[in-house]
């Protein structure tokens, strides 16, 4: 059994299907990206027949990655199969890189009889007649017995065994409603690698939800009985409570190396930057106290624990900070920072703008930031990125002009101009607070009749001269939006957030889920 773990990255696919967090194509290429960096074995791009906007997602970013192998999720129909393997063409027609196919079937009695409607010969001549479809287009194909957790054992045995016979490499043993407890769970991978026929000709991989908590020591206990791949996210996101996170189970391999004797290729520097990219992109902030990327997850408050660290690190760290990625923000241009620089910078960080005049806005932004903030860091420039991008995007609604009066013991105000398809309208409010006064203002104009599910703001570098990001997030009728702005003035960043969230309402999404 090799002794490497492989890192299979499921956030934008079983990410994206958390709610608000869809993205578009070029967000997925900046994290793709991103993910390479970081030296995850395989990106789950997506779910190539969810909608044509993520097949060409996943195409684009087959295209572009060169050193992770890039997969799209396929439901064991024929329709999806054969659109994963489309989408993943470009990693296949390189010889030095490769695509992988991921289809799967429920094998739980409850999946099988409420929403497949099918009995468990018809799900293995299903799942196997899907692994045949596969390997029409690549050798790289993994089979997921979704709700393996409560499927029954001798049933999994079959199935496994019969995927494995049609040519499966990767057997993947999901828990996909976050039911198990690590102990049973390491157990059932042992019981399956035992006794399923040739169990040593494929890799075992684990995939975890997180509902009671405890993903991250399910895919670990898996690990322990024998998987060597783990489905993870960053950040953890993913749908309902989210899937297990990817940074936690690759810190946890590599600072108890004493325990796991085990090792990825995962480029743990890349940690914090991969998480802020994701936080920003998909509008989920990450909370402080959130292991490994959080705030305050190397922060010591108490005064004792202070004194033990300057006395002797150990004392109260199992990990160092700049191990994972903090602290490492350089401090990337300043006000004096010519064009050049600025696209060298960007460059290095993997963005790519789509033409010479996005650059020039992009760095206009960044002229404009600099005179409000003296130092800028690789964050700033991927929050003015995002901004770019959503006003490449089609836009119904941009925010013109801004006006908020706010003072102790009066009521605050705001006075707003927006432009609806070029068209300028103004609008007035008072509000409870200066923010609540904006959103008024805005919805006398728009009367989107939409409900504001969150609002939160994070400051993005720290300082009181920080920009502030702020997402918002909306629902309307069956959909929900994150909106996300960044501004140096939290009220702008608001209103910019509360508009990106009500033109992502406008934008028509007819994307499946694969789970339904
Ligand atoms: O949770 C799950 O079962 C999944 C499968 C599609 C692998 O996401
Ligand atoms: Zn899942």
């Amino acid at each position: 059994m090799s002794d490497q773990i492989i890192i299979f990255d499921t956030t934008l696919r079983d990410g994206e299907q958390s709610p608000g967090a869809a993205m578009t194509k070029e967000e997925k290429i900046r994290i793709a990206r991103q993910l390479e960096k970081l030296g995850v074995d395989v990106i789950e791009a997506g779910f190539a027949a969810a909608s044509l906007g993520d097949f060409d997602a996943i195409h684009a970013i087959a295209g572009i990655i060169q050193n992770s192998t890039v997969c799209s999720l396929a439901r064991a129909s024929e329709n999806d199969v054969r659109r994963a393997g489309e989408a993943i063409q470009p990693a296949m027609a390189n010889p030095q890189k490769n695509g992988r196919i991921h289809t799967f079937i429920a094998t739980s009695k409850i999946h099988m009889e409420n929403k497949l409607r099918m009995t468990e010969d018809q799900v293995v001549e299903r799942a196997v007649q899907a692994v045949k479809w596969a390997l029409e287009y690549t050798n790289d194909v993994e089979f997921s017995a979704e709700d393996a957790v409560r499927s029954d054992m001798d049933f999994l045995i079959r199935v496994f065994d019969a995927v494995i016979k049609a040519g499966a490499k990767t057997i993947n043993v999901p828990d996909t409603v976050g039911y198990s407890i690590p102990a049973p769970w390491g157990e059932r991978m042992r019981e399956l690698i035992a006794r399923v026929p040739n169990s040593h000709t494929v890799v075992w991989s684990t995939h975890c939800h997180n509902d009671l908590g405890m993903a991250v020591a399910n895919s670990l206990a898996a690990v322990m009985g024998g998987a060597r791949q783990v489905e993870c996210t960053i950040n953890g996101l993913g749908e309902r409570a989210g899937n297990a996170s990817l940074e936690e189970i690759v810190m946890a391999i590599k600072t108890r190396n004493d325990f796991f004797n085990l090792t990825t290729l995962v480029d743990a520097t890349q940690i914090v930057t991969t998480s802020k990219l994701v936080s920003t992109i998909t509008g989920y902030p990450i909370q402080p106290n959130k292991a490994i990327v959080g705030a305050n997850a190397f922060a010591h408050e108490s005064g004792i624990h202070q004194d033990g660290v300057l006395k002797h690190r150990e004392t109260y760290e199992i990990m160092r900070a700049e191990d994972v990625g903090w602290n490492t923000n350089k401090l990337t241009l300043g006000k004096l920072s010519g064009r050049n620089a600025f696209r060298t910078r960007l460059k290095e960080l993997g963005i790519e703008l789509a033409s010479e005049d996005a650059l020039n806005a992009v760095f206009a932004k960044f002229k404009t930031l600099a005179d409000k903030k003296s130092e800028i860091f690789d964050e700033d420039l991927q929050a003015l990125v995002s901004d770019e991008f959503v006003s490449e995007a089609a836009e119904t609604f941009k925010l013109v002009y801004l006006q908020v009066t706010s003072q102790t013991g009066e009521t605050p105000h705001a006075l707003v101009t927006i432009s609806e398809n070029g068209l300028e309208q103004h609008a007035e409010s008072d509000g409870g607070g200066p923010v609540d006064a904006t959103f008024k203002a805005i919805e006398n104009m728009v009367k989107s009749d939409a409900s504001l599910l969150l609002y939160s703001v994070n400051n993005i570098t720290s300082g009181t001269d920080a920009q502030g990001e702020v997402t918002v997030r909306l629902s309307k009728g069956d959909r929900i939006v994150n909106g996300q702005g960044a501004d140096t003035d939290i009220v702008i960043a608001s209103a910019k957030a509360y508009l990106n969230g009500l033109n992502k309402l406008q934008a028509k999404s007819e994307k499946v889920n694969p789970q339904l």
